[in-house]
């Protein structure tokens, strides 16, 4: 099968690396891409929201399957748009139509569709105003959390710890601060626990459930500073146990699956679920409609099936029909970020990489000169991931590695996957 993979980070180089290996994929392409996946494929200079584009492309080349890295094209409907062609509309597109992107495109949606469903949550409200706000902010307890309604390429959330800061910080959000996406927010009670990501592959009638990781969002080690992408991540998650996964498989994963159906929204893709363990009991706190960047680092590296196995399943309904297997192995990644990050930061660094063996360098901004030579292209670089006995083992020897990659200002965090030692 020839596949188009649309994106240009870490999570895009971990797709393009395990669809490398797949006997089911005879030809990659990835738009736009970097450094890393020129290595599994061919990389094409399109935009990932240039539909038109996209689309005569996959005529010109004969691709048979566009696999949907990042939420941006899903949210735009980069699904619908093909489905709408009569030529185009019989290449599938692994991810969501727009309708089913809102989940991750729109945070009121989000909180409507839960609560509609009875999928547990923060309480909420949803607001246009200071004044609607300010009632609502005034029932709650600090810490205060204001959620940007749409897509801000994951800035929109504050979380305030005075009533007067929240309140300016709302009027801001409101007069534009995120532009459109902050015109409406959602003020949500502050949840105490532990996060951790679960991933959801659906055909839309039946879901597997992939590895589970656990990211690191925090700039500074301690999950100190401002959020980021993700720092790192580590795969598995110890206190995701079988209880757990009971729990958020029954009141979480089936009733967002039959949601979606009962709404008659065709949802073939990932789910990528942002929970909160609160002593036990799983609330979610975001939902996303593609996988996550930097836990695809740590998921794909341990499962062992084929992605062409899964997504042909995915396309023909047949779900049901397949097994996940994943390695027992735990695997930890960690991310390293150029100078400044996640604010403004330094580009065109050139990049000394000395591959250790059993580390995989997935880039994530990276690009080449006319030389061949390697560049910071990004603010998050690389993420060097590794598998061991036990998480302990696995962050040691990503360390190590990360240790031995040298540029300009080059960042990481020490203490990946500590929290759960
Ligand atoms: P989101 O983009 O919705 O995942 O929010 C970004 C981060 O803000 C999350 O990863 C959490 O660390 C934090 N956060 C969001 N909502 C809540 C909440 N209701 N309670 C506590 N922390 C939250
Ligand atoms: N690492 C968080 C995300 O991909 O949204």
């Amino acid at each position: 099968m020839r596949i188009l993979l649309i994106g240009s980070g870490g999570r895009e180089h971990a797709f393009a690396w395990k669809l490398a290996q797949d006997p089911g994929c005879s030809a990659l392409f990835i738009a736009p891409g970097n450094a890393g996946t020129a290595e599994c494929g061919v990389n094409v200079p399109l935009l990932p929201t240039d539909f038109a584009a996209i689309g005569d492309f996959v005529l010109r080349e004969g691709i048979e399957m566009v696999v949907v890295g990042p939420e941006e094209p899903l949210v735009c409907g980069i699904v619908d748009y093909f489905q709408a062609d009569a030529v185009l509309s019989r290449v599938p597109v692994i991810g969501p139509p727009k309708a089913g992107a809102q989940l991750e495109g729109s945070k009121a949606f989000a909180k409507q569709f839960m609560e509609r469903w009875g999928i547990p949550t923060a309480p909420y409200r949803e607001v246009c105003s200071v004044e609607e706000g300010e009632a609502f902010l005034r029932a709650l307890l600090p810490p205060y959390v204001l959620k940007a309604d749409g897509l801000a390429a994951g800035k929109g959330v504050l979380i305030l710890e005075e009533y007067e800061a929240a309140v300016q910080a709302l009027h801001r959000m409101l007069s534009g601060q995120f532009g459109e996406a902050s015109r409406r927010v959602v003020i949500e009670q502050f949840l105490r626990g532990i996060e951790f990501s679960v991933f959801v592959l659906t055909d839309g009638q039946t879901y597997r459930v992939l590895p589970e990781a656990k990211d690191y969002k925090r700039v500074g080690e301690g999950d100190t500073g401002p959020n980021t992408g993700g720092m790192g991540a580590v795969s598995p998650v110890p206190f995701f146990d079988t209880e757990l996964r009971r729990r958020v498989e029954e009141r979480i994963i089936r009733p967002t699956i039959e949601g979606l159906q009962e709404e008659g929204i065709p949802y073939k893709g990932f789910i990528f679920l942002g929970l909160m363990n609160v002593g036990g009991d799983p609330y979610v706190i975001e939902y996303n409609c593609r996988m996550g960047d930097p836990e695809t680092e740590v998921v794909f590296p341990r499962l062992q099936n084929h992605l062409t196995e899964l997504f042909n399943a995915v396309v023909k309904g047949r779900l049901s029909e397949v097994t996940i297997e994943t390695l027992p192995e735990a695997a930890a990644t960690i991310v390293l970020t150029a100078s400044g990050y996640p604010g403004n930061y330094r580009k065109g660094d050139k990049i000394d990489l000395k591959p250790q063996a059993d580390c995989l360098y997935l880039h994530a901004g990276t690009r080449r000169d006319a030389d061949g030579q390697l560049l910071t292209h990004g603010g998050r670089v690389l993420a060097v991931t590794s598998l061991g006995t036990d998480i302990a083992s696995a962050v040691e020897q990503s360390l190590r590695a990360a240790e031995e990659v040298r540029f300009e200002g080059r960042y990481y965090r020490r203490d990946i996957g500590r929290d759960l030692l």
